[in-house]
């Protein structure tokens, strides 16, 4: 990545610029898993499933499948539909919990698979938030003028570190990778119009993965033990993520000088159908203006949004103009929310 050397080329020129998404693109595991699999393999139904989460099936990555399987084509996907090249790319950042290895990043992988030759490239980790943390983060770059395409990838294999005999957890996720090309643009109210990150650290251990850290290391012991499953207390997060969706919402709809019925697609993440609709109703979203992908793929954590994203865009759904308003919560606690007009 090249930095700018003198104020008037760099900060100088840049006021007024802003992310615009230039391409999307997507790719989930073709191994489908259905409620009535996961009948004969823990004790539940499918009524329970889709009533209380709306997820009727998932995706499922196979033994020798990882983030990159899928998090590379989705990442080719986005820059042949904005028409961009891999050496024309400034930064690569790859939002999971679910790397293809703790080190080096995914998003080296990627940078490498893509040619992007002169880009940076880091992992970002903020549970199903890591996707709206990441589009902010690319979004200051653009601004700053630090960058002028930054790929965006947000992706997740949580069947990896599912525990298969927990029913309140294994019957929640699936495996999936999206992706975005934000690309600089100096068109007058176009693209990120606002964004906002936050997080509560006291309350992590509500979602997440004991081990495989420095504080429980990868061995043996750690394996028998079950410290390297998800674990999450599924109802108490329920409430909190509620309020603080619709809360970082309506923060960054303030920012930019929008209100609620402006909106024309909100994009939650993809947790439980019983929070969209919570969500949905305390924002008074315009009905049929929310998309809802969640019965086909489960919560996909920080692959969910901009999977969800492509399913729009490529079938034509998303207008010139619209207001998009997307927000995010997970583990971390994280919760975040952009708003962008396409
Ligand atoms: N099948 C049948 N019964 C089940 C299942 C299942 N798969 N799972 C749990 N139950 C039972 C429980 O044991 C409990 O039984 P009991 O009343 O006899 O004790 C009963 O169903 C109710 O359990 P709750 O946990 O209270 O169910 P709830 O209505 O809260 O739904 C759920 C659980 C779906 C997990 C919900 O709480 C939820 O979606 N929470 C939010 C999750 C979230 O948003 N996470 C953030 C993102 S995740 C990330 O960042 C990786």
């Amino acid at each position: 990545m090249e930095c700018w050397q003198t104020w008037e080329e760099g900060y100088g020129a840049m006021a007024g610029r802003r992310g615009r998404i230039a391409g999307t693109g997507r790719a989930v595991p073709e191994r489908v898993l259905t409620n009535a699999e996961l009948e004969s393999m823990v004790d539940t139904h499918d009524e329970w499933i889709v009533t209380r989460t709306g997820i009727r099936e998932r995706r499922i990555a196979g033994p020798d499948e990882s983030l990159s399987t899928f998090a590379v084509p989705a990442a080719k996907a986005a820059l042949e539909m904005a028409g961009v090249e891999g050496r024309e790319v400034d930064l690569v950042l790859c939002a999971t919990v679910t790397p293809d290895t703790p080190f080096p990043a995914t998003a080296n992988v990627i940078q490498d698979k893509i040619g992007a030759t002169r880009a940076g490239s880091f992992d970002l980790s903020a549970g199903c938030s890591g996707f709206i943390y990441a589009l902010a983060v690319g979004e200051q770059f653009i601004e700053s003028g630090m960058a002028k395409n930054v790929l965006v990838v947000g992706g997740e294999i949580l069947s990896k570190i599912t525990d298969w005999t927990d029913r309140a957890t294994c019957v929640l996720f699936g495996d999936g990778a999206g992706a975005v090309l934000l690309q600089a643009t100096e068109e007058a109210g176009r693209g990120v119009l606002g964004s906002a990150m936050h997080s509560d650290g006291s309350l992590g251990e509500l979602i997440f993965m004991p081990g495989g850290g420095s504080r429980n290391p990868p061995s043996r012991i750690l394996y028998e033990s079950g410290l390297a499953f998800l674990k999450m207390r599924g109802n108490e997060t329920f409430k909190i993520a509620v309020r603080s969706l619709a809360e970082v919402s309506q923060e960054v709809l303030a920012q930019a000088g929008l209100a609620e019925k402006d909106v024309d697609w909100f994009i939650p993440h993809q947790a439980n159908l019983r929070i969209i609709e919570a969500v949905g109703k305390r924002l008074e979203i315009p009905e049929g203006h929310t998309y809802v992908n969640i019965e086909r793929y489960g919560n996909t954590s920080s692959a969910s949004i901009p999977i969800a994203l492509d399913e729009l865009n490529r079938a034509g759904r998303i207008a010139a103009d619209d207001i998009v308003l997307l927000a995010a919560f997970g583990a971390g606690l994280t919760w975040g929310s952009a708003v962008l007009r396409w």
